[in-house]
């Protein structure tokens, strides 16, 4: 007997979004399989937010089903989890960073002895070992979203959404960030649904790229990206087969736009 496979980690199935009496968001059918890394990218205004708030369950689908691991979306789950462009409203500015670590593992009701030892490791993780008794406000923007990632992290999510997080970032700390978060992924097999308006940043972290156009948001193309991993910064970002799919998605994007 063949063996099944795998349910899909996120199944779009003919997903409709209408906000506003206005439709959003058309005919969207994607499978995403668990483990993969997939890239969201498409100009501003084109839905990239709204659909992955549909992933979340913080918008209800106008028409259509999505599935997570082949369950039927009812709201927010917790083996999801969201980082936002905007580290400096997601984190609590009154606790310090073991302190906004620990929100995710209460909110799990670990009790507070087993919390320490896993906060260390996840700040650990992310770079912030030293810095676990620092408010945000005493942290430069990078190492804000490394919290919000190890935040996330703590939830133990099984998929990872990431909406433009490190748009509001210099280039090398961007660089340096999406690193950690492509080996951090690998290691812990996590799904991870990327958003993006960067066509470079997609196609350097992506298995996949799923590019959107808008009026209404609907999907234009969705390209493999056989890349060798892990990626490399000079490497990969000179590789002729990376500056071919740049090319083509450059011009699909402004043709049809
Ligand atoms: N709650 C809402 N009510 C009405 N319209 C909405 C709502 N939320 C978003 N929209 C509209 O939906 C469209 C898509 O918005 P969305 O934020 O998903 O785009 P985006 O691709 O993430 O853009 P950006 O790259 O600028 O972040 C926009 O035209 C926006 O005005
Ligand atoms: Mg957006």
């Amino acid at each position: 007997m063949l063996a099944r496979p795998p349910e899909p980690a996120i199944a779009f199935d003919a997903i409709r979004v209408d906000l506003g009496g206005k439709t959003i968001l058309t005919d969207i059918t994607l499978d995403v399989k668990p483990g993969e890394f997939i890239c969201v990218m498409g100009p501003s205004g084109c839905g990239k937010t709204t659909l992955l708030r549909v992933v979340a369950g913080l918008v209800q689908a106008s028409a259509g089903k999505l599935s997570l691991f082949g369950k039927p979306v009812q709201g927010p789950s917790r083996k999801v989890s969201v980082v936002f462009q905007d580290y400096g409203r997601a984190l609590l500015p009154w606790r310090d960073a073991a302190g906004n670590v620990a929100l995710a593992l209460e909110a799990a009701g670990m009790p507070r002895a087993e919390q320490r030892p896993l906060i260390e490791t996840l700040l650990a993780k992310v770079g912030l070992k030293d810095h676990a008794h620092k408010f945000p406000g005493q942290l430069s923007g990078g190492m804000q979203q490394r919290l919000q990632i190890a935040r996330c992290l703590a939830q133990d999510p099984e998929i990872l959404l990431m909406d433009e997080p490190f748009g509001a970032l210099d280039a090398m700390t961007r660089q340096q960030l999406q690193d950690e978060v492509l080996a951090l992924a690998a290691e812990r097999n996590t799904t991870v649904f990327f958003v993006t308006h960067d066509l470079e940043e997609a196609l350097y972290l992506g298995d996949r790229v799923v590019a959107l156009l808008p009026n209404p948001g609907r999907l234009a193309r969705i390209v493999d990206v056989p890349l060798a991993r892990p990626r490399n910064q000079l490497a990969t970002r000179e590789h002729p087969d990376f500056l071919a799919m740049r090319r083509d998605l450059f011009d699909m994007m402004h043709e049809t736009h």
